[in-house]
C-alpha cells in the first residue's frame, strides 16, 4: 500500500492521494473527489487501464469519474444532485472510505482489497439523512446512478487493441448483475465486477456527440435500485472486482464470488411460437425458486433447469425467485423474444416494403420505383429527411436484395415481381452511370456522390437478380453484364482497400462456374483474390474507415477471407480467417437477454439511421448478423455443427426488429437512457434492418447449394 501526503490521525489517516495495491490490483483514488482514476492488474499487463480518466481518455467529463454520480432529488435540486466531493476520506490498509453528502441522502463509498478472495470490493451505502421518506424510483429508474467508465473507445487500431477492452454488461436483470470486460486484443486475463448485494435496474451512457462520433462507447452508469427509504434508513450496493480468463471461468468465479449471481444457459433466447427452450440456472437458485411463480427441477442444490414452451409472442420476461440464506429475496430476471415462424416473418415484411416503402410517384420524381426509409409514427415514407444515410440509396439497397432473394423462392409471386422490376430499372438508372459507377442518392435529387460501401451491395444486388428464373433487362443489359461492369468500376475506384460489407465472393462465383462462364469467372476470382491479398497482408492492422475501429471493419475481414477459402480450397484463407473470426467474438457478450446475447457491440447507429439519433449501444443491430454469416462459413469449412446454434442466436435474437405485421426499426436502443433522454425502445425509422433477412435467406440459400 502507498500513501501520499497523508496525515497521521489516532490510528486513521486522513489522506489527500491514495494508492491501494496488493499482488492482484494497482488502483488509483483521486486526492480531491475520491473518484478511482485507474485501475491496473498488479500481475498480469500493467500497460492496460480498465477504467477510462483523464489520461486515458482526455474527452471524458471530470464529473463522471469512477464513483461518482448523481440522484434525483427533486425539483429544489434540478434533479441532479451530483456528488463530487468527500466530507471525509479515510485510508486505513487496503482499504479507504469516503462520505458524500448529497442534500437529504448520504453516500459512504468504501474500498477494500481482499487478498484471500483475490477480489477488490466497492460498497455504496445510501442513507436518507431527511425528514421525509425518499422514494427515487417513483421519478425515474435512472433517477440514481453511479459512474463506472469503462475503457471501451476506438481511439486507432494498436492502440485498441492494446489497450481498450470491451464492456459486456448485464445490469438490466435486478440482483443478478454483472460487468465482463474483454481485452479487444486478447492480450492475456480480464476483469469481471460481480454484484454481491443489492439490485441493478440498467445502466445509461452519457458523453455521446457528434465531436467523439462512433469513436467512444461513451461514459457507462450503473443504476441501483433503492427501496423506498424512511428518515434514517439506508441501503446498499456491493460489487466484487476480479480477473478471469475467459467466459466459463468468469461465470464460475461469479457464482464463487456471489450468492445472488445467476447463470442462465438458455437453449435459444428467441423461439419461434410453440418452440421450447431448456433452461439451466446455476448458482443463486434452489430447490425453492420459482420462475415466474412456477417451480424449477434440480439437480443439486445449486443447479437447476426448467422447461419454457412459447405460448406469446413478444419480449417476454422470466423472473427467478429465491429465498437467499439471510432470509431476502433475491430476483433475477432474464428475457426470451417470441416469434412467428421466419418465413412469415419475410413474407409479411416483403409486402409491407412493396406496399408502403416503394415510391410511385410518377417519372419526374428521381426517387421513383425506390425503396424508402418508412416512419411508423407518421405510417409515411419519410419523404421530409433528406439526411445522406436517409436517401433511397446507400443501405437501403438491402431491401432490394432481400426482395431478390424472395422472389428466388417465389418467382411466380406477380406482385412483389413487377414491384421489383421497378426496383431494377431505378437502381440502374439512377444509382448507377453506365459504366457501372455507383452513387448514393439518385441522379437528380440533391449531390449525388460515389460511396465505396454501396458497391458491393449493388453487386450482390446484380448477382442475386441475374439468378432469378425470369429474365430482366435495364438499358439494354442484363444482371450479368451490370455486374461486371460494377465489379471492374468498383476497383478502379479503389474498392481494393475497402473492408466490403457484403462482397458476394463466393455467391458470383459459384454463379459463373454453374453456367461454364469461364472468362467472368476467372476475371472476377482474379480481382477477389488480389482484394483479399490486401487484408490477409494487413492482419490485425486494420485500417480506419467511417469508424476507427469497430466490428463492422472485423467481420467483413472475417467473411472475405472465409470465402475465398471456400471457393479457392488454400488453406492460407482459412488460417487468416480463423485470426479474424477470433477477434470478431471478442465483440459479442452473454448477457440472458434476446436483445444482447452474442448481439457484437455497436453504439452509433441510432444517430446515423434512426428518427430519434440517439448515440449509444444498438442492442441488436442488424450489421451484427455478419457474424453469423462468418460463422456460417466456418462451420461450412470445418464441416461441424457445432456452429449452428450459435449462427441461429445470432440471426434470431436480430429479429426483435421486426414485428410480426410487417413494421421494423432499423436499431434498439439499449440503455436506460443516452444523454439523459430515455431510451430502452426500438427506433421508430424503417431504414437498413432488412440485412437481417437478407442474411438469413443468403444462409438458408447457400445450405442448399451443393458445389464450393
Ligand atoms: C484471510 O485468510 C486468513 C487465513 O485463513 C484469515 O485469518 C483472514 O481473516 C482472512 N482475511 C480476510 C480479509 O478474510
Ligand atoms: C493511437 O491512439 C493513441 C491514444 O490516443 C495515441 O497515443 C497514438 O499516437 C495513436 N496512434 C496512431 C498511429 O495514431
Ligand atoms: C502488454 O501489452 C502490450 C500492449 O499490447 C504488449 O505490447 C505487451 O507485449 C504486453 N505484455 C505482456 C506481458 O503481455
Ligand atoms: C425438459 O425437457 C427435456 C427434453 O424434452 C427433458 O429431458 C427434461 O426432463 C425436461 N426437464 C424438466 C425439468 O421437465
Ligand atoms: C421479487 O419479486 C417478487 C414477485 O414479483 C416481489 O414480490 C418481491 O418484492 C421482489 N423482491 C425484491 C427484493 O425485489
Ligand atoms: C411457377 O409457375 C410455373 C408455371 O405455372 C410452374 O411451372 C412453377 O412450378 C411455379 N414455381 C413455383 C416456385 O411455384
Ligand atoms: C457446364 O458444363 C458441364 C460440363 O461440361 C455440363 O454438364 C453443364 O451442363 C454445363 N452447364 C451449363 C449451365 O451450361
Ligand atoms: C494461397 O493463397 C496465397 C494468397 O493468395 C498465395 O500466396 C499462395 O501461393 C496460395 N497457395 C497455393 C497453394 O495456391
Amino acid at each position: 500500500m502507498k500513501i501520499s501526503r497523508l496525515v497521521n490521525l489516532t490510528g486513521l489517516l486522513l489522506v489527500n492521494a491514495y494508492s491501494l495495491q496488493n499482488t492482484q490490483f494497482q488502483i488509483d483514488i483521486d486526492d480531491i473527489t475520491g473518484a478511482v482514476t485507474s485501475l491496473r492488474d498488479a500481475q498480469g499487463n500493467s500497460s492496460i487501464d480498465w477504467i477510462s480518466s483523464h489520461s486515458n481518455a482526455p474527452w471524458q467529463p471530470l464529473g463522471s469519474r469512477w464513483g461518482l454520480g448523481f440522484a434525483d432529488l427533486g425539483a429544489a435540486y434540478l434533479h441532479r444532485f451530483y456528488w463530487t466531493e468527500p466530507d471525509l476520506k479515510t485510508g486505513q490498509d487496503g482499504s479507504y472510505k469516503a462520505i458524500y453528502n448529497a442534500g437529504p441522502l448520504d453516500i459512504t463509498v468504501r474500498r477494500t482489497l481482499d487478498s484471500n478472495s483475490s477480489t477488490f470490493t466497492e460498497r455504496y451505502t445510501f442513507r436518507n439523512n431527511g425528514d421525509e421518506a425518499l422514494d427515487l424510483a417513483t421519478r425515474s429508474k435512472a433517477a440514481l446512478a453511479i459512474y463506472t467508465p469503462f475503457n471501451d473507445h476506438y481511439t486507432n487500431t494498436s492502440d485498441s487493441l492494446n489497450h481498450r477492452s470491451f464492456a459486456h454488461v448485464w445490469a438490466n436483470g435486478g440482483s443478478n448483475a454483472w460487468v465482463k470486460l474483454e481485452q479487444m486484443g486478447g492480450h492475456g486475463r480480464n476483469l469481471g465486477l460481480v454484484l454481491t448485494e443489492g439490485s441493478l435496474v440498467g445502466y445509461s451512457i452519457e458523453s455521446r456527440d457528434i465531436i467523439t462520433l462512433s469513436n467512444t462507447r461513451g461514459v457507462f452508469q450503473l443504476h441501483p435500485a433503492l427501496p423506498v427509504l424512511q428518515p434514517g434508513e439506508s441501503s446498499s450496493v456491493e460489487w466484487a472486482l476480479f480477473w478471469h480468463s475467459d467466459w466459463d471461468d468468469f461465470f464460475k468465479q461469479s457464482q464463487q464470488l456471489s450468492k445472488q449471481f445467476v447463470r442462465f444457459e438458455i437453449s435459444q433466447h428467441t423461439l419461434v411460437l410453440g418452440e421450447k427452450a431448456e433452461i439451466r440456472l446455476t448458482g443463486g437458485v434452489s430447490s425453492t425458486s420459482l420462475i415466474n411463480g412456477s417451480p424449477v427441477s434440480c439437480d443439486s442444490p445449486d443447479e437447476c433447469t426448467y422447461n419454457y414452451t412459447a405460448k406469446t409472442l413478444g419480449r417476454q420476461a422470466l423472473q427467478v425467485t429465491t429465498q437467499l440464506m439471510d432470509s431476502t429475496t433475491a430476483n433475477s430476471t432474464a428475457y426470451v423474444n417470441v416469434v412467428p415462424p421466419v418465413d412469415d416473418i419475410i413474407s409479411s415484411r416483403v409486402n409491407f416494403i412493396i406496399q408502403k416503402q416503394q415510391v410511385n410517384d410518377g417519372t419526374d420524381n428521381p426517387n421513383t420505383g425506390a425503396y424508402a426509409v418508412y416512419d411508423n409514427q407518421a405510417q409515411s415514407i419519410a419523404f421530409w429527411d433528406k439526411g445522406t444515410d436517409r436517401t433511397t440509396g446507400r443501405e437501403r439497397l438491402g431491401m432490394g436484395i432481400t426482395i431478390a432473394r424472395f422472389l428466388l423462392l417465389h418467382p411466380n409471386n406477380t406482385e412483389v415481381r413487377s414491384s421489383f422490376e421497378k426496383y431494377y430499372e431505378f437502381v440502374t438508372l439512377k444509382l448507377q452511370s453506365e459504366n457501372g459507377d455507383v452513387y448514393d442518392r439518385p441522379v437528380g435529387s440533391g449531390t449525388s456522390r460515389k460511396r465505396l460501401y454501396n458497391w458491393p451491395w449493388v453487386l450482390q444486388f446484380h448477382i442475386a437478380a441475374a439468378r432469378l428464373p425470369f429474365e430482366i433487362t435495364s438499358a439494354g443489359k442484363t444482371p450479368v453484364e451490370w455486374f461486371m461492369l460494377s465489379l471492374e468500376s468498383f476497383y478502379r475506384e479503389g474498392g481494393k482497400d475497402l473492408y466490403a460489407i457484403g462482397l458476394p465472393i463466393l455467391e458470383s462465383l459459384r454463379f459463373f462456374k454453374q453456367r461454364n462462364n469461364t472468362a467472368r469467372y476467372d476475371r472476377a476470382r482474379e480481382l477477389f483474390v488480389r482484394h483479399g491479398e490486401v487484408i490477409l497482408g494487413r492482419g490485425l492492422d486494420y485500417p480506419p474507415f467511417e469508424v476507427n475501429f469497430e466490428q463492422s471493419i472485423v467481420a467483413p475481414a472475417a467473411i472475405i477471407m472465409l470465402e475465398l477459402n471456400r471457393v479457392t480450397g488454400n488453406e492460407t484463407w482459412l488460417e487468416a480467417g480463423e485470426l479474424q473470426l477470433t477477434t470478431l467474438l471478442r465483440f459479442q457478450g452473454r448477457q440472458p437477454d434476446h436483445l444482447v446475447h452474442r448481439v457484437g457491440i455497436r453504439h452509433w447507429d441510432g444517430y446515423w439511421f434512426g428518427k430519434d439519433r440517439h448515440w449509444g449501444d444498438t442492442f441488436p443491430h442488424h450489421w451484427s448478423t455478419l457474424d453469423a454469416v462468418a460463422l456460417h462459413h466456418y462451420g461450412q469449412i470445418i464441416g461441424d455443427d457445432q456452429h449452428l446454434d450459435h449462427v441461429q442466436e445470432i440471426l434470431r435474437n436480430n429479429l426483435a426488429l421486426f414485428s410480426p405485421d410487417g413494421t421494423a426499426g432499423c436499431a434498439w436502443i439499449y440503455p436506460l437512457t443516452v444523454n439523459g433522454r430515455e431510451t430502452h425502445y426500438r427506433d421508430p425509422y424503417a431504414n437498413d434492418q432488412d440485412w437481417i433477412l437478407n442474411h438469413i435467406l443468403y444462409i438458408d440459400d447457400d445450405n442448399r447449394q451443393s458445389s464450393f
